[in-house]
């Protein structure tokens, strides 16, 4: 596998913002790299730098090889050089055309005979199972189906890269879980190099070989979805990720405090001296009786439950510690609230980050 698409030190400057600051980053060719973060950090101005529609302000930009974009040597190769294709979030097809016509566009205008260019449609609008739509205008489909539309529009022209900027996020949650499972299933079977934006940690998780979370500008993270679920490398990223639980700890002779009396050894170098501990839900039983005796292997934390979760396959409940912080665990039947209640979890199922 090669690398297709390569940003080194990536800057974009908005009047006295930085929008992206020292960006690097490589998208393998025939991989799908998810930007995730939330509102304002920045994806979607790294995509149009991507796409050539902003240039950058600082950093060099690389696609299969050729630069595309330094300020420095005076290089900014204009999008419709670059070999792309984009999905946006607003369903943007051309109103007065057929599905037909609008996913055969870009093939007419490069000039594809008319009769590949039907097969090519028809290819097309199978792989995204709208088939039997091809003479329908877009009034006349539904928000998903007009997307799909837009999704084989995009994969018709056969990109080298294709960029979509949150292609689900207008649409309703039950069609965004299907479609997010047939778009990843799509852009593997298409062997398209892909850059997808979202601030949806599902879809990232569900269609990323690689996850880059931006924070403020900056790349906070880049991993794939297990190693980034896993190991977040900041209380930032877990935050984001969610469903961990977070607690303030401070170290002190080598022992990381937590909520000021449970010590646990800090044995890694690269502990920082304060931040936030991580603690998986599913590592945290969430009791109504005080366990009986503490094994030196288990921190065990008193509080009051809040209230308890049915989530299908399990009950979780949401207890409050004396210092105010709140922590989630399993728990094996329903607990009133206000009730005591303790939670238990192993010192190596602790996690210390910065923040
Ligand atoms: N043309 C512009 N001029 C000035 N500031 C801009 C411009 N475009 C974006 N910004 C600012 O840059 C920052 C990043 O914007 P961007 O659109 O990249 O965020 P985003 O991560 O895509 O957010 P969202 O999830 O809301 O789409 C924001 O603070 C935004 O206000
Ligand atoms: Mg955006």
């Amino acid at each position: 596998m090669s690398v297709y698409l390569q940003c080194q030190g990536l800057r974009k400057v908005f009047g006295a913002s930085v929008v992206l600051d020292d960006i690097s980053l490589e998208v393998q060719e025939g991989q799908c790299l998810v930007l995730l973060g939330p509102s304002g950090c920045g994806k979607t101005t790294l995509l149009n730098v991507i796409s050539g529609m902003l240039a950058a302000d600082g950093g060099e930009l690389r696609c299969n090889g050729r630069l595309m974009d330094s300020a420095a040597k005076g290089v900014h190769v204009p999008i419709q050089e670059r070999g792309l294709a984009m999905v946006f979030q607003d369903l943007s097809l051309w109103p007065h055309m057929s599905v037909a016509e609008n996913v055969g566009f870009g093939l007419r205008i490069r000039g594809m005979k008319a009769n590949d260019r039907r097969h090519r449609i028809d290819t097309v609008l199978e792989q995204v199972e709208m088939g039997g739509f091809r003479d329908r205008m877009p009034n006349e489909l539904s928000g998903g189906q007009q997307q799909r539309v837009a999704i084989a529009r995009a994969l018709a022209v056969q990109p080298s890269l294709l960029l979509l900027d949150e292609p689900l996020s207008a649409l309703d949650a039950r069609l965004r879980e299907d479609l997010k499972l047939e778009l990843a299933g799509l852009l593997r079977e298409s062997g398209v190099t892909a850059v997808y934006v979202t601030h949806d940690q599902q879809e990232a998780f569900a269609l990323g070989d690689q996850v880059a979370v931006l924070h403020g500008g900056r790349l906070a993270q880049l991993a794939p979805p297990e190693k980034l679920y896993d190991s977040p490398c900041s209380a930032f990223v877990a935050r984001f990720i969610g469903s961990s639980n977070l607690l303030p700890f401070r170290q002190l002779d080598g022992y990381a405090l937590i909520e000021d009396h449970i010590a646990i050894r800090v044995l890694a170098a690269d502990v920082p001296m304060e931040g936030h501990c991580m603690v998986r839900r599913e590592a945290v039983g969430v009791l109504d009786k005080q366990p009986f005796a503490e094994t030196s292997d288990q921190v065990i934390l008193a509080g009051v439950c809040e209230q308890t979760h049915f989530l299908g396959e399990r009950k979780e409940a949401q207890l409050r510690l004396p210092s105010g912080e709140r922590l989630r665990g399993v728990t094996a039947g329903h607990i009133p609230s206000g009730a005591p209640v303790w939670a238990r979890f192993p010192k190596n199922a602790v996690r210390f980050l910065a923040d």
